[in-house]
């Protein structure tokens, strides 16, 4: 049965679409199978998915693309779940109703944050809506610059946040433009080590889950930020 990773923020341009790809893209060259579905009316993991048809073939982009709007995500989540490993949910910001129903069907949500105070304060809706419905989150700092003091002061304010921090790099955006990603174009590159890192958390996630429902114990713990 698939993990349901759905990437929110009502926050625009938190890095929503750029995590979703980059993640998708690390999980399938892990040998997963792969479900995007993009439920955001902009659409841009649909023109990034194009892109990369045309650039490897439709067929063969080592995912399976899904448009549609948020409130048929449930169903299409349900139909999904038997044929893939993942699948990974890109959710439109300042819509609360489709960012509620893309966060209902999820085992885990991820939540790109910059470090900058109005980014902060908007995470708190996302997270409040994660938490009313109890699914685990990981909320994860996106164009960290390092050694701020800046993004240490938000941290701080940050509950569930991953180890692994993305750091302010041409190269996220670059590779999209290609309908690739940092892991496929530069896989030695610093992009691509925090993609893999951050992927590693994720998988950690779920195991952890599938240990607990072995054997139950506490795991909600507060992480802390340590700038590079
Ligand atoms: N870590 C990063 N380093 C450099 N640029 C980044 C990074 N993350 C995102 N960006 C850039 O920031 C912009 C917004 O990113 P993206 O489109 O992924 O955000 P979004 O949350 O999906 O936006 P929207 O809310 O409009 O859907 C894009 O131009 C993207 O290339
Ligand atoms: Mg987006």
């Amino acid at each position: 049965m698939a993990k349901v990773i759905t990437v929110a923020q009502q926050k625009g341009g938190a890095g929503k679409t750029t995590v979703a790809a980059h993640i998708a893209v690390a999980l399938s060259q892990k040998g997963n199978r792969v479900a995007i579905i993009d439920i955001d009316p902009q659409g841009s993991l649909g023109y990034w998915h194009k892109i990369r048809e045309k650039k490897l073939g439709e067929g063969y982009t080592g995912l399976t693309f899904n448009s549609l709007s948020g409130w048929r995500v449930g169903s299409e989540v349900s139909r999904l779940r038997k044929q893939c490993d993942y699948i990974i949910v890109d959710s439109p910001p300042h819509t609360e109703t489709e960012a509620r129903t893309a966060i209902r069907s999820a085992d885990l949500i991820v939540i790109p944050v910059q470090p900058s105070p109005t980014d902060l304060w908007a995470t708190k809706a996302t997270l409040e809506l994660a938490k009313n419905e109890k699914i685990p989150v990981k909320v994860v700092l996106n164009r960290v610059a390092p050694n701020s003091r800046l993004t240490q002061t938000i941290a701080d304010e940050l509950p569930e946040l991953a180890e692994t921090t993305l750091g302010n790099r041409v190269l996220f955006a670059a590779a999209l433009m290609e309908g690739r990603t940092a892991t496929e174009v530069e896989p030695a590159s610093a992009a691509a080590k925090e993609i893999k890192d951050l992927v590693k958390e994720i998988e950690k996630v779920f195991i952890e889950e599938e240990d607990e429902e072995d054997a139950p114990t506490s795991k909600a713990r507060k992480k802390s930020f340590a700038p590079a």
